[in-house]
C-alpha cells in the first residue's frame, strides 16, 4: 500500500466529514418532514464523532489531522459547493423545492463519505501492526453508520420527489422502516416498494 496516498484518503476523509457537518446544518434548515429532520439530526451527530474518530486515526498514523493538501481544498469546496446549493434553494422560496435540494446534497455528499469508508476498510486489511488496528477501529465504529446515511437518504430523496411529482409515495422510505444497510438490501427495499 502507498502510505502517501492512505495519507491523502484519510485527510481527505476527515475534510470531507468537516464539511458534512455543514451541510447537514443547512440540510436541516430545509427539511419540512418530522421523521427526515430527526433522522439527519441524529446524522449530525454521527458525522460530528466521525470527525474525533479520524482525528484520532490520523494521530496513531503520526499525521497531522490539520494538513490540507490540494485534494482536500477540492473536497472542502464541493462541500461548500453543496451549502451554496442548499442556501439558493432557501431563498428561491419553495420550501418543498429546498427541501428535495437539501436530500440530493446530502446524497452527494453522503456517497463520497461511504467510499471514503470503503477505503478506509479495505487499507485497514493491508495495512500491518498499529496502522492496522487503528484503521480496522475506525472503520468499525463508523462504517454502519454510513450505509445508513448514504441509503436511507437515497431513499427520502426518491420519496420526497414522487410526492412532488403526485405519484405514489412511502414516507418514510422503506430503506429507513426496513434499517436498510447494504446496497443488496437497498435494492430488495426499493423493489419491494412497488408491490
Ligand atoms: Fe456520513
Amino acid at each position: 500500500m502507498i502510505a502517501l496516498q492512505l495519507k491523502e484518503l484519510l485527510l481527505q476523509s476527515l475534510v470531507h466529514e468537516r464539511g458534512g457537518v455543514l451541510v447537514y446544518q443547512t440540510a436541516l434548515e430545509c427539511a419540512r418532514n418530522d421523521d427526515l429532520r430527526d433522522e439527519w439530526t441524529e446524522y449530525l451527530e454521527q458525522t460530528k464523532n466521525h470527525i474525533a474518530v479520524l482525528t484520532r486515526t490520523c494521530v496513531a498514523l503520526d499525521l497531522d489531522p490539520g494538513e490540507m493538501t490540494p485534494g482536500c481544498q477540492v473536497v472542502q469546496h464541493t462541500g461548500k459547493s453543496l451549502v451554496v446549493a442548499m442556501k439558493m434553494a432557501l431563498a428561491a422560496g419553495d420550501p418543498a423545492g429546498a427541501e428535495l435540494v437539501a436530500c440530493e446534497c446530502v446524497v452527494l455528499a453522503e456517497t463520497k463519505d461511504h467510499a471514503d469508508w470503503e477505503l478506509i476498510g479495505e487499507c485497514a486489511k493491508a495495512a500491518e501492526g498499529a496502522a492496522a488496528t487503528a484503521l480496522q477501529a475506525a472503520y468499525d465504529e463508523v462504517e454502519d453508520q454510513e450505509d445508513e446515511h448514504l441509503y436511507h437518504t437515497k431513499g427520502w430523496c426518491r420519496e420526497l420527489w414522487l410526492q412532488s411529482l403526485g405519484l405514489p409515495a412511502v414516507l418514510p422510505p422503506p430503506e429507513e422502516k426496513q434499517h436498510v444497510t447494504n446496497a443488496v438490501e437497498a435494492a430488495v427495499a426499493k423493489d419491494n416498494r412497488r408491490n
